[in-house]
């Protein structure tokens, strides 16, 4: 049976992708409740996400951050009208966490279920800064896993115009800060060292024009590692900071240089933004400088909303709600989904 479609549904959202079991709560575009439980600093004593400590960490922390937000927004579970929950892309234990935990609530409450792409969460976040924002917009979006500039033409409709071709920017500075000796995720602390250095390393120029809208982070990270390699085997001092600073700036300035030019050149006159790297303050002012001199309005998440949250998975379920595109018990959970 098709569900009668409201126009300000209750949303109840869960994300257990990688190291964050999150849930939240919205009223339409409304946020009522954002409630997250990381494994963040487990992760971080082994340098980066063991997909086993995610899935059990998700397993011991989905039915006290669900009951969280649900509590948090003042909502019975059944005065839900769905949930949405993340099933790609992502690590499969952990996904199956909280998609077997939706299933259960679906199933229990007799509510439809939503599968949420991960990636179009991110691009949902800009929903829930701007409750009047609608497409046509340009998104910049980079996280752990995608760096991609993408055309959003209606709510259910998108077009790519061009990726990364090798690491996504959120994994270069992943990289770059294991190079540096900083803590796991790499992208906030690269980002405060940043602050105390100077543009002064010489690195590889980014693919500009000639790469479309495409990036490639591999030439800029192999360039940071032979940097450090060769001073350390002369025996000179690395400084650390402007290293991170002029990486910083190398890997984020096309970013913003890209997403202008395409909105520019498609006519579209608003720019979003979505993904971990979005929360980078540097990139945040140079968006907010570049689209001021483009004449572009620019919607950019909160950064909370940037990294990996349930605040998107909701948004984007209420998209798809919308949309009356719903999911089967049998949906299973996805390790990737192609940036289509
Ligand atoms: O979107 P996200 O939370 O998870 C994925 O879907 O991948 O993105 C995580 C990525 C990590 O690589 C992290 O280092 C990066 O976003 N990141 C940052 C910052 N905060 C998180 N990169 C640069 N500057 C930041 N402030
Ligand atoms: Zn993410």
């Amino acid at each position: 049976m098709q569900p009668i479609i409201k126009e300000n549904p209750v949303i109840l959202g869960i994300e257990s992708s990688c190291d964050e079991t999150a849930a939240a709560v919205i009223r339409g575009r409304k946020l009522l409740s954002d409630e997250i439980i990381s494994s963040a600093s487990v992760q971080a004593i082994y340098g980066g996400v063991v997909p086993e400590i995610a899935s059990r960490a998700h397993t011991d922390a989905v039915d006290t951050v669900v009951q969280r937000a649900l509590d948090r927004a003042g909502v019975k579970k059944e005065e839900l009208d769905a949930v949405a929950v993340t099933y790609g892309a992502g690590l499969l234990g952990a996904l199956l966490v909280g998609l077997s935990f939706a299933k259960g609530l679906s199933y229990g409450l007799n509510i439809p279920l939503i599968g949420v792409n991960h990636i179009r969460g991110h691009l949902s976040a800009a929903y829930l800064e701007d409750e009047g924002l609608k497409p046509p917009f340009m998104t910049l979006l980079a996280s752990g896993g995608h760096t991609a500039i993408i055309h959003t033409k209606t709510e259910m409709q998108f077009e790519v115009l061009g990726g990364t071709l090798d690491d996504a920017a959120g994994e270069a500075f992943d990289k770059v800060a294991r190079v540096l000796s900083l803590p796991y995720p790499g992208g906030p602390h690269v980002e405060t060292l940043a602050k105390e250095g100077k543009n002064v390393v010489p690195l590889p120029k980014m693919l500009k024009g000639e790469g479309g809208y495409n990036f490639s982070y591999s030439g800029l990270k192999t360039a940071v590692i032979n940097y450090c390699h060769s001073k350390k085997q002369k025996g000179e001092e690395v400084n650390r900071a402007d290293v991170a600073h002029s990486f910083q700036r190398a890997a984020l300035d096309i970013l913003v240089e890209k997403v202008v030019q395409a909105a520019k050149e498609r006519a579209v006159d608003t720019v979003t933004a979505g993904g971990g790297v979005i929360a980078n303050g540097y990139l945040r002012e140079a968006l907010q400088t570049a689209c001021k001199k483009a004449g572009l309005k620019l919607v950019l998440p909160s950064k909370k909303h940037c990294t990996d949250n349930a605040a998107m998975i909701a948004a984007e379920g209420l998209v798809q709600y919308q949309a009356g595109n719903f999911a089967s018990l049998s949906l299973n959970a996805q390790a990737s989904i192609p940036l289509r």
